[in-house]
């Protein structure tokens, strides 16, 4: 019988040189895309996914992390004091059930799946879940809920996935596909980490979300560096087709954002602010304006 899915490991150690300034003292995850946090759209989806253990890979500088999904009775009291129902509401899905939240610390920045690799102990015997919030992906069934559903027909392990541009596929992990059903879903018989385009078995690239089996922790105990001189995630799910366990890529419906770019911050922040009711009219009209004076200027 294949286990549920009730824990996710969010990888949040990165220092987020990107983002500098801002990053130098808060955490990327931190960033508002709108008006909520990155961090706040992945635990929205692990959520609607069933997850109802969550535990953060961070790093020094992450307190605020921690601080964000705290109670803050001065804030709520005075909230209360005013009757200020609907924020009282919005902060309430920051909250956290007492013993679902764990923090550990990634001493040293060594990769991906050394990150994951920390959560060991919390994630023990059973498939687990792995969200970077830097991918943040915009669909009518949250991206990580579509996987669970995959998953219940396929088992073994499966990482999402998406084709990019060929010049592309040295920013992604890449599948090399044995088949590929109608429905998207990729049978995978390898992956390479960042190739570059003339050594890519295709141009299918894995994004940030990942159904994992307690064996790939099992992989990443004997883990040698990979590219980049890391420890990669990507190897050892790669050592899962090795060992003949099934890998599955699940092309999912929704468009993603790289949020760990500033253009992908960007483009998130417009599409995201169009789709919101209360900003929508407003902004629509800013950027019919802007736009013909942006154009003119070319
Ligand atoms: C990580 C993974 C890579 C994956 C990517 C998706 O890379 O190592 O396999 O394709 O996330 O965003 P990073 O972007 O952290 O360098």
């Amino acid at each position: 019988m294949k286990r549920k899915v009730t824990k996710a490991i969010f990888p949040v150690a990165g220092l987020g040189t990107r983002f500098l300034p801002a990053t130098k003292s808060v955490p990327k995850e931190i960033m508002t895309l709108v008006d909520r946090p990155l961090i706040q759209y992945a635990i929205d989806e692990a959520r609607e996914a069933g997850i109802k253990e969550f535990i953060f890979v961070t790093s020094r500088g992450k307190s605020a992390l921690e601080d964000y999904f705290d109670h803050a009775p001065e804030l709520e009291n005075s909230l209360k004091a005013k009757n200020k129902t609907r924020l009282l509401d919005i902060l309430e899905t920051t909250n956290m059930d007492s013993g679902a939240i764990a923090y550990i610390r990634q001493h040293k920045p060594m990769g991906l799946g050394h990150a994951v690799w920390c959560a060991r102990r919390l994630i023990a015997n059973e498939p687990f879940a792995v969200i970077l919030p830097d991918d943040v992906i915009a669909a009518d069934k949250p991206c990580l809920a579509q996987m669970v559903e995959a998953y219940e027909e396929t088992g073994g392990s499966m990482v999402a996935a998406m084709r990019v541009p060929e010049e592309k596929t040295s920013s992604y992990g890449i599948l090399d596909v044995e088949s590929e059903t109608a429905g998207g879903l990729v049978k995978v018989r390898g992956m390479v980490e960042k190739p570059t385009a003339d050594k890519a078995p295709s141009n299918i690239a894995v994004i940030g979300r990942y159904i994992l089996t307690p064996d790939v922790l099992g992989n990443l105990n004997a883990a040698e560096l990979g590219a980049g001189g890391e420890i990669q995630l990507t190897d050892a799910i790669a050592t899962e087709i090795a060992n003949n366990r099934p890998v599955h890529g699940f092309q999912f419906e929704g468009q993603r954002f790289d949020c760990g770019s500033k253009a992908g911050f960007l483009q998130a922040t417009v599409s995201f602010a169009l789709a919101r009711e209360d900003l929508h009219d407003d902004f629509y009209r800013f950027l019919s304006d802007v736009i013909p004076v942006a154009q003119a200027a070319e």
